[in-house]
């Protein structure tokens, strides 16, 4: 919680959440109840010895490879169908208290698939928490399946054809692809013919680009058919870049307490949100993986406005430029516009009362 006079508002505010991975709304507990439940033993490194020595840890990572470290550790107890759906489930909980009207998550089955769990678990039981939230909290969610960036791309193509064959796009299970991991490193353009065959297919492109690599990351995500740039705050670092994504009207999907946690900026306050609001770079503000990095989306809301006091008609242009760039239909989003609109309406004839 902030204390900044707008938390309320800011709390209530109808939101789209466009960056979180199901795999990083792992927390230490669910980390170790799973264990326990799958007869699965965690690793021997000391830092395992109870939830609260994980935790800790969890809270000096030094790079985006230290964390995902972590991150790829915890996810092998997910075993069964209905622990990926316990797990999606958990977070749409979460999500809807926090005001989460739409949500768009990323998971990562070449991971679950190196250790052998079959797509259709991992499918199955992510889809099952999807659909129990649009029923019980009458949320909207949206499936991206992420490509990993530190395996072969072999592996990418696997996952892609058994997606192709699945059908699972045109059945609207799966609603997009994405990419993510280690970021420098392995080629820039390594998914080149996976996405052209993608967008051919008409399925919408996402990439995690510019978060601790440089603009030219996020020029060749551009290039590959991405429509939208997850992280993508060393976009400022090149102006022309900048004024071609504000023109085009390309989303970034920005993570600040994920930025600070990864030592990405030292504090959320260098994250660039003046800077994009100021070129009319469209974003929105996302946890990424909250089980990990201290935060889900109120909070991440909340470190926004404690580091930059923005008002009430920034927060309305950051919540509908949300919903605008959702991959949802017209009809949707025009549902979310107006709650927006309503909730905007509510908070000025409060003060003017
Ligand atoms: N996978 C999960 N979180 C990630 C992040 N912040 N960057 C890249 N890959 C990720
Ligand atoms: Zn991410």
């Amino acid at each position: 919680m902030c204390q900044s006079p707008l938390h309320d508002f800011i709390k209530g505010l109808p939101k789209c959440e466009h960056h979180v991975h199901l795999e990083g709304c792992l927390t230490p507990e669910l980390i170790f109840e799973l264990a326990a439940r799958n007869g699965i033993p965690l690793p021997t490194d000391p830092v395992y010895t109870s939830i609260s020595t994980l935790s800790k840890r969890y809270e000096h990572f030094t790079s985006l490879d230290d964390f995902l470290h972590f991150y790829f550790e915890g996810m092998a107890v997910l075993r069964n169908e209905q622990d990926f759906a316990d797990l999606a489930w958990s977070y749409f909980q979460k999500a809807h208290s926090d005001g989460v009207h739409h949500a768009e998550v990323f998971f990562d089955p070449q991971v679950h698939e190196d250790r052998g769990i079959p797509y259709e678990t991992i499918v199955g039981g992510f889809s099952k928490g999807c659909q129990r939230a649009e029923k019980e909290l009458g949320l909207s969610t949206r499936l991206i399946l992420c490509f990993v960036r530190h395996l072969p791309v072999d592996s990418a193509k696997g996952v892609y054809d058994e997606l192709v064959a699945s059908k699972h796009f045109e059945a609207g299970v799966v609603h997009g692809l994405g990419w993510s991991s280690s970021e420098v490193g392995p080629p820039k353009d390594m998914f080149r013919d996976i996405y052209a065959d993608a967008k051919v297919k008409g399925i919408p492109l996402t990439a995690h680009a510019g978060e601790e690599g440089d603009p030219t990351y996020i020029s060749t995500a551009l290039e590959l058919g991405a429509t939208r740039i997850d992280h993508g705050i060393r976009l400022v670092e090149d102006e022309e870049l900048m004024k071609r994504v504000a023109r085009q009207g390309t989303l970034l999907t920005v993570c600040p307490l994920s930025n600070v946690r990864l030592r990405c900026v030292k504090s959320v306050k260098e994250v660039p949100i003046r800077k994009f609001l100021e070129a009319g770079v469209k974003f929105s503000i996302n946890s990424d993986d909250p089980a990990y990095f201290g935060g889900y989306i109120l909070d991440n809301y909340c470190a926004v406005q404690e580091a930059f006091g923005l008002n009430v008609l920034e927060w309305r242009i950051i919540a509908e430029n949300s919903v605008q760039e959702s991959w949802i239909a017209d009809e949707r989003k025009a549902v979310l516009l107006e709650r927006i609109e309503a909730h905007v309406k509510e908070y000025m004839h409060t003060l003017a009362a």
